[in-house]
């Protein structure tokens, strides 16, 4: 029997986490985003902290109540930011784990002034973002472990695979937007987790806590841990 719930097997080690959605600019009151809460990033951070590792989080705007006091915690809006600040930090950490629904792409410019309402329709120009896990998956140290998120409506293992090699990603977790009780804005997720060693582990659907558990207790079926 365990009397003691506290764990401390991640002692010592520096975590970072990108959390959260991020927002582009369009104009000075307006941007593009996406639905993400940032939970379950949130989750990890929580887990991870409890584990005894010291979490340096880098969140995308979230409306969760969180003591930042708990981590090393820098907010960020836009993908630009949040790479810049992960980047800083990257080579200082053991475990990377991206979260965070970064926006794919961003408007082309940022209007100065509030755009003014005129013709029937308005095309905006985006351009692709900073790919914040592939640039950083490029500079991985051996023993640095990433791990990665996808979120997929077809073909979900084939995609998330092809995300796991193309990143560098040591694991990818997969969310299923099909099966009921996953995805944004909810408390609990069922994952499907990919390693780069070809194992693969299903879990059921959980709270969001239990997951983030689970998740890192999969750190140590990765090859450079052990
Ligand atoms: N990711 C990132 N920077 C980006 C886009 C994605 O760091 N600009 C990370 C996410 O945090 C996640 C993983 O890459 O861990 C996969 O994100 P996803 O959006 O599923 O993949 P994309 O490569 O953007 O492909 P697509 O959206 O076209 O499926
Ligand atoms: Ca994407």
């Amino acid at each position: 029997q365990k009397f003691f719930t506290t764990k401390t097997d991640f002692k010592g080690k520096k975590v970072l986490i990108t959390m959260g959605p991020t927002q582009e600019a369009l104009d000075p009151v307006r941007y593009v985003s996406n639905h993400s809460s940032g939970k379950m990033g949130l989750a990890l951070a929580n887990a991870f902290m409890s584990r005894g590792a010291d979490v340096f989080v880098v969140s995308g705007p979230i409306s969760l109540k969180v003591n930042k006091d708990n981590f090393h915690w820098q907010d960020v809006k836009s993908a630009k930011e949040m790479y810049e600040a992960s980047s800083k930090i990257h080579d200082q950490m053991d475990i990377c784990v991206f979260a965070a629904a970064v926006a794919d792409y961003a408007p082309a410019e940022i209007a100065p002034e509030k755009i003014k309402k005129s013709d029937s329709t308005l095309l905006l120009s985006l351009v692709k973002n900073v790919d914040i896990a592939a640039k950083l998956g490029a500079e991985k140290r051996p023993n640095q472990v990433h791990i990665g998120f996808a979120l997929e409506t077809e073909n979900e293992a084939k995609n998330a695979q092809v995300k796991l090699g193309k990143k560098n990603f040591d694991m990818i977790v997969l969310n299923s937007m099909k099966e009921s009780g996953a995805g944004f804005q909810v408390d609990t997720n069922k994952v499907h987790i990919f390693h780069a060693s070809g194992l693969e582990v299903e879990s059921d659907v959980a709270p969001k806590n239990q997951i983030a558990n689970l998740i890192i207790d999969q750190i140590k079926n990765i090859p450079v841990w052990v």
